[in-house]
């Protein structure tokens, strides 16, 4: 497996990053996850434009313009077979003395790595997933993708240990997104889901959803929904780069709906999986 590492390619096994990079240290990065299909970055130009937005919100300089992003990752692809992959890209504010003040004249620390794609169970798509609803807990800068992910982790660990997939979390009474995607519900027939700002991530599969939703004429609004209004929810469903648009069947140990994928679910993802063709 080849990674990138500051301007190299090279054996993952051969990639070292010094233990005093403020990635490792604070936490100070941020991250893109970019899926590729049959050796094709999907809504790269997307991706690189909220890395750019990421960039600015923690006033960290670009290591490198869109095209040769494009080049580093096209080649990373090429290297490591093609196919259906997952891109990893991170930028950290670079090694310097410990301090929470930024370090002056140090250069970013940017590593890229792609792995194979890990299919998901076949159970998603035909009966959907289980999620629980948890208190987001999380800052108040969710719409900057940083590679600080404890909050993210420990949540999406109490649905792990309860046999649930995702966490969907709950702030001030309404549904922001989960714990490592963004979040929908079905109501009287309308798609509803967090409007962008700043306690959502912009999710790129969330945009592509509702351009999608947009051109099937499915009804859609950008507004939070209550806790109560999820419960009694048509469908729920969560969208991510890795794990496409899949359905919540089960919220908090209770049947969604009918307890299976929903008929909205079903037309979204057909368009998905046309579009991605
Ligand atoms: N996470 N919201 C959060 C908090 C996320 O971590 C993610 C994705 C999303 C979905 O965004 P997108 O559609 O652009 O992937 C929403 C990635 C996949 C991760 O951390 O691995």
């Amino acid at each position: 497996n080849t990674v990138f590492l500051n301007g190299d390619f090279m054996h993952a096994d051969q990639a070292r990053v010094s233990v005093f990079d403020r990635g490792f240290l604070l936490g100070d990065g941020v991250y893109e996850v970019i899926p590729v299909y049959a050796g094709r970055p999907f809504r790269l130009i997307q991706h690189l434009q909220r890395l750019q937005r990421s960039l600015d919100g923690v006033r960290m300089k670009n290591s490198y313009s869109d095209d040769k992003w494009s080049d580093i990752i096209a080649q990373l692809v090429t290297e490591n077979g093609q196919g259906d992959q997952a891109v990893y890209l991170q930028v950290t504010r670079g090694v310097a003395p410990r301090d929470h003040v930024f370090p002056e004249g140090v250069e970013p620390t940017a590593f890229v790595m792609s792995n194979p794609i890990k299919p998901l169970p076949e159970s998603y798509k035909r009966d959907g997933i289980k999620a629980i609803t948890v208190e987001d807990i999380r800052w108040s800068q969710c719409d900057i993708k940083a590679i600080t992910l404890l909050p993210n982790s420990l949540l999406r660990q109490k649905a792990q240990d309860v046999g649930a997939q995702e966490a969907l979390l709950i702030r001030d009474g309404f549904m922001t997104e989960g714990s490592a995607s963004n979040s929908y519900a079905v109501l009287d027939g309308v798609l509803y889901t967090a409007p962008k700002d700043e306690k959502v991530l912009p999710g790129i599969t969330r945009d592509l959803v509702l351009e999608l939703a947009d051109k099937a004429g499915i009804n859609y609004r950008e507004q939070a929904v209550s806790d109560a209004d999820l419960h009694r929810a048509e469908e729920i469903w969560i969208s991510s780069s890795t794990r496409e648009v899949l359905p919540v069947t089960t919220l908090d140990d209770k049947p969604v709906a009918t307890g299976k994928p929903g008929p909205i679910w079903q037309q979204i993802d057909a368009l998905y999986q046309r579009y991605k063709q």
